[in-house]
């Protein structure tokens, strides 16, 4: 309308926040086509973004928490490693997704701690994604095609073959809320996660990880190997006679995505009858396979377990990805977690923040 041009331009200043997770149950199964149970939690990262004028356009981007910066051009930034490859990642696959962005200066504040097994990285993409978009205006992107983008990061400019785990639990959390993810059909369903007096805590194992460097890319490559083998397309195909039938690793592998998926059935049924004790028992179970099958624990994951155990937990297993990182615990109300736990409750999901 006449008058009301102003209105119409995008904005000059925008703000975001995503949240890093924890997830129930359901480890390595999301690049399998399988199920998982993850919540968003109340730590997070925010991403402040400003417009500027200058042309061609150029992302200026401060890291506050590291005293690092960063400066690229928005439409085809050159390649790095470490934190700088999600900024650039981000800003690359937006361009592509036909969000052309204007020069922007950004900054990135986290309280989620690196390589802890809480997706830190998935909350800086899908923060920066909404921050970005925030400039442009509206933007026709479906939350799922966003975590979608957010992946592609990962896989095509961090280098971790990673699922849409994170990405998913992060845009989708709610408060009170776990999210069953059908990653074949990607629904997210909401389970009221209910605990009463338990509780729910993790603790760092100190060891941090690094998806792009450490097993995880190999994992995934065994369970594609495991699928040529029985002429399948995914694992989630897969049952427990086909996977009987294949060589060792593979055997431990496939078998271990064949019964998590099974326990976040399970899991969703435990919480619907409010049975915590259950559910402890498929948070160990869970833990013991990703160990003896999946091997992805390491001495130092293993004493947190055990030190949670010590204090009387319920269940207790490994989250994220593994070698290294966090050790998730229920814990029932007359028991006492470590005092350098850290209690965890579903949060919202990944939104715009007043900017
Ligand atoms: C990491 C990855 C996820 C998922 C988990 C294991 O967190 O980013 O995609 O594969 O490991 O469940």
């Amino acid at each position: 309308m006449p008058g009301e041009r102003s209105s119409e331009l995008p904005p000059r200043r925008s703000a975001a926040f995503a949240p890093g997770r924890v997830n129930l149950i359901g480890e390595h199964t999301d690049y399998n086509e399988g199920l998982a149970l993850p919540f968003a939690i109340r730590q997070g990262v925010t991403v402040k973004a400003q417009a500027l004028a200058c042309k061609p356009a150029r992302i200026f981007a401060q890291a506050g928490d590291l005293g690092e910066s960063d400066e690229f051009p928005a439409a085809d930034p050159p390649r790095v490693d470490g934190w700088r490859a999600f900024v650039r990642g981000v800003a690359a696959e937006l361009q592509r997704t036909a969000v052309p962005l204007p020069s922007a200066r950004l900054q990135i504040a986290g309280e989620v701690p690196r390589g802890a097994g809480l997706s830190s990285s998935a909350a800086m993409e899908v923060a920066l994604c909404l921050a970005l978009i925030g400039l442009c205006g509206p933007t026709p992107l479906h939350r799922t095609e966003i975590a979608q983008l957010c992946a592609r990061v990962e896989n095509d400019w961090v280098g971790a073959q990673t699922g849409l785990l994170d990405q998913l639990a992060c845009l989708y959390g709610a408060p009170d809320t776990a999210l069953r993810i059908d990653f074949r059909s990607l629904s997210v369903q909401p389970v009221p996660l209910g605990l009463g007096n338990w509780r729910l805590v993790v603790l760092d194992s100190g060891e941090r990880h690094s998806h792009a460097s450490s097993g995880y890319n190999e994992r995934r490559r065994e369970c594609g190997k495991a699928c040529r083998l029985l002429g399948i397309h995914s694992l989630r195909d897969a049952d427990r006679d086909a996977v009987a039938s294949l060589p060792q690793p593979l055997r431990r592998r496939a078998s271990h995505v064949v019964e998590e998926n099974l326990r976040v059935e399970a899991a969703v049924s435990a919480l619907a009858a409010q049975d915590l004790p259950a559910l402890g028992a498929l948070l160990d179970a869970s833990h013991a396979s990703l160990r003896d099958c999946y091997e992805v624990s390491t001495p130092a994951v293993e004493a947190t377990a055990q030190r949670l155990h010590e204090a009387g937990a319920a269940g207790a297993r490994l989250i994220g990805g593994g070698f290294g990182g966090s050790v998730l615990g229920l814990f029932a109300p007359n028991a006492a977690p470590p005092t350098d736990a850290r209690e965890v409750r579903p949060g919202p999901g990944a939104h715009t923040l007043p900017a």
